[in-house]
């Protein structure tokens, strides 16, 4: 039994934005740096998107005849370590898309550096730790060399790279907007409940790392069924499933080598998303008779059911471009407002606890 499951009465104090609209000094925000970070977070996204879309189209997810032109890379191309569009690839329409990701990037790392530079100015009345603006300068230096010098598709941890780099951006300037937006009150309820939000965050975040894992190795085309692979699954093939610095070998036409240990990746991210979908209902109702967290719950109920209807649906209708691009997309929304439930269980800095009526004990 989770301590203090059953208590969950105590309301949560926090004061809406609103209540510090125009008042520079007590979360000593600036307009144009809120709307910066504001303004980031957007575009961000959108960019997480986009770049979704771009590299599931260029490794022939929803091309015809699936899944014969799925994973066909350039060989020569990719011994070079040059972005390689599959001969389908280059007939979708996903050009637009290119442009629109390079100048979005573009802006972007622009407004980073202007967030860092204001936050440093900001000293002490920062609302987060000076590591949160650097990590994100950071990740987008990170970002920019990785798709500058490194534009493969044949090697797994590049893909996780520009996946995983793009939600941490995603996910740590949601962290400072909000933080920003919003001053939030020390609460026992919400300390004791602190470290179950940042269980379930980390199993979306592990859900990401595996499905992004799945697809970087292009397995997602041995597991047509549900639960059915191809060839069966052994558990002698863990190890390579599993393995980080596994490579991707090309044959003669460039196309990728399925390996046996393909379906294990596919189907950890399947079986793990009831586990995650089942926490995550588990604590939505655990925490349901908190009001101020009402729609923070809905969202995250929401986006928990239609993340698992959509990954069946990607199976059932065979992986269809735009569809998989939704569930990029949705995994996105279920780690914005897992970070979102942590910032209301989590007290502003400088914040003390409200004093407890005589007699009280908060447990
Ligand atoms: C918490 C829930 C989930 C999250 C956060 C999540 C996230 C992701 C992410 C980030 C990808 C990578 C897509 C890409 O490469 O662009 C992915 C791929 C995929 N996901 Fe999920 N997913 C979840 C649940 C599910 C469920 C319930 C299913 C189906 C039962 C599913 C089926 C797939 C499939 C088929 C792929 C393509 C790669 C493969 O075949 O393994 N996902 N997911």
């Amino acid at each position: 039994m989770v301590p203090g499951a059953s208590d969950t009465t105590a309301a949560l104090n926090h004061a809406p934005a609103e209540a510090f609209a125009g008042d520079c000094c007590l979360t000593g925000g600036l307009p144009i740096y809120r709307s910066l970070i504001s303004l980031s977070v957007l575009l961000t996204l959108i960019t997480v998107i986009l770049s979704a879309y771009i590299r599931l189209a260029e490794v022939g997810i929803g091309c015809e005849p699936w899944p014969a032109c799925y994973a066909q890379l350039d060989a020569e191309l990719e011994k070079k370590g040059v972005t390689v569009l599959t001969t389908q690839g280059q007939d979708m329409a996903h050009r637009g898309a290119r442009i629109a990701h390079r100048y979005i990037a573009s802006i972007l790392g622009v407004l980073v550096v202007g967030i860092f530079v204001a936050a440093l100015r900001r000293g002490a009345q920062r609302t987060v730790g000076v590591a949160v603006p650097t990590a994100v300068l950071l990740i987008t230096v990170f970002l920019s060399l990785l798709g500058y010098y490194t534009p493969t598709r044949s090697n797994p941890l590049i893909t996780m790279g520009n996946l995983l780099g793009g939600m941490a951006m995603l996910g740590l300037l949601w962290w400072m907007m909000q933080r920003e937006a919003e001053q939030i009150e020390e609460n026992a309820v919400a300390g004791r409940w602190r470290v179950w939000a940042r269980v379930g965050m980390a199993m979306i975040a592990l859900q990401i790392v595996l499905g992004g894992w799945s697809s970087a190795n292009y397995a997602s085309a041995n597991c047509p069924g549900l639960i059915d692979c191809q060839p069966e699954l052994r558990v002698a093939d863990i190890p390579d499933a599993f393995n980080p610095a596994r490579d991707i070998a090309l044959d003669a036409n460039g196309k990728v080598i399925a390996s046996e240990a393909l379906g294990l990746m596919s189907m950890t991210h399947r079986l793990l998303a009831l586990l995650t979908a089942a926490y995550l209902a588990w604590l939505v109702r655990a925490l349901k008779s908190q009001r101020e967290l009402g729609a923070t719950l809905a969202t995250l109920a929401a986006f928990s059911i239609g993340q698992l209807l959509l990954g069946v649906s990607n199976i059932w209708f065979a992986l269809p471009l735009l569809m998989l691009t939704l569930h990029n997309a949705l995994a996105a929304g279920l780690l914005l407002t897992a970070i979102n439930l942590l910032h209301r269980l989590s007290p502003s800095a400088g914040s003390v606890p409200p004093p407890s009526p005589p007699g009280h004990h908060p447990r």
